[in-house]
């Protein structure tokens, strides 16, 4: 397997050893060449440290970090060539135009005098951009601004390009754009090393993800097999129709469920045994004059999977997200 990070006992304490803050603990892991890794944890897990060790903004305290086999330590010229960088505050000269800054970032990057000009159109189309080539950065929504930030960092082609968190506070149409870039820069052949607090993002975008949790790595696996992992927490989701259907009594000492939780107009409940769960449910919904208007059987989600390993309650979840398609079992719809 071709590994374009290796990471070995990977620390930081921020202050002095022993009285400071250990924000990376001992972590060990690889992305391989082509993949897109995902980097998930809640607020202060250590993303940001971590990431700002691999791309050589922070020294390790310990350990020892290569990229595509070039020690950072020792060695980090080769290694700096191929990496970009999208932080997690934005880089964006705001005084500058949209095209100022890109051949601003070139210049930086060393891209040759010649393509700067070519390569800058290129991505400014790619990006949505062109037709804002003139105006200042500080004009810009905080969406476009994202995109310039991405394209400032890929304008020299790295073959590694590292993301901090690329979305938070962006609408749903902008996230969905920047996967989509994401998506294609993967193709073209970059690997991305991604950092997110986002589930759903981690599960739409990454081949395998690490679990981060207090500095160190909880899981590390694909979205799939983490899920696999955890079969045990399964859930039905059910929405009712009627007069009772707000409140529900009774429903979490239905036995077999474990936890309930509302998402959104729906209850969900955790069990081990969904099958026999459902037909409960059905004489629940007939002893107290409700019509079943749903009813879904789910696997785990990553959101399970995250809250468990980070410590969270399975079936906290409030109104997370619902990445999980339902299972085939489901008998969504009206009946
Ligand atoms: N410059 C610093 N000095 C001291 N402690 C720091 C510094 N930067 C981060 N930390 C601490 O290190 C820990 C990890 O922080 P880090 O920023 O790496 O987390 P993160 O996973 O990126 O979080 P977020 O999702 O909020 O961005 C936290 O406890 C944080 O308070
Ligand atoms: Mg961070």
């Amino acid at each position: 397997m071709n590994h374009v990070i290796e990471v070995e006992n990977l620390t930081k304490i921020y202050g002095r050893p022993g009285a400071g803050v250990l924000a990376v603990d001992h972590l060990n892991f690889e992305v391989r060449q082509g993949e897109i890794f995902g980097f998930l944890g809640p607020n202060g897990a250590g993303k940001t440290t971590t990431q700002r060790m691999l791309t050589t903004l922070l020294e390790p305290s310990e350990g020892r970090i290569l990229i595509h086999g070039h020690e950072l330590a020792h060695d980090a010229y080769p290694a700096k060539r191929m990496i970009g960088l999208v932080p997690e505050e934005s880089n964006v000269y705001t005084e500058l135009t949209a095209w100022d800054n890109l051949m601003f970032t070139a210049s930086l990057y060393r891209v040759p005098r010649a393509e700067r000009a070519a390569r800058a159109q290129e991505l400014l189309e790619t990006f949505g951009l062109w037709e804002k080539r003139d105006v200042k950065a500080e004009n810009f929504s905080k969406g476009m601004r994202r995109r310039l930030s991405i394209a400032m960092a890929i304008i020299h082609k790295p073959a590694l390009l590292f993301l901090d968190e690329p979305t938070p506070g962006l609408d749903a149409q902008s996230i969905r754009s920047i996967w989509e870039l994401i998506r294609r820069m993967n193709a073209e052949g970059t690997t991305i090393f991604l950092s997110t607090h986002q589930i759903e993002e981690a599960n739409q975008l990454c081949e395998r993800v690490a679990i981060i949790s207090h500095g160190k790595v909880a899981a590390i696996d694909t979205p799939e097999r983490l899920k696999a992992n955890f079969r045990r927490v399964q859930s039905v989701e059910v929405a009712f129709e009627g007069e009772m259907a707000e409140k529900s009594p009774g429903l979490e000492s239905l036995p077999g469920v474990t936890t309930q939780a509302k998402v959104g107009d729906k209850i969900r409940l955790y069990t081990e045994d969904p099958s026999a769960l459902l037909s409960r449910l059905i004489q629940y919904a007939e002893s107290h004059a409700l019509r079943v208007v749903s009813l879904n059987t789910l696997g785990p989600s990553l959101e399970d999977v995250f809250l468990e390993i980070t410590g969270g309650q399975v079936g906290a979840v409030g109104n997370g997200s619902q990445e999980d398609k339902p299972a085939k079992r489901g008998m969504g719809g009206r009946k």
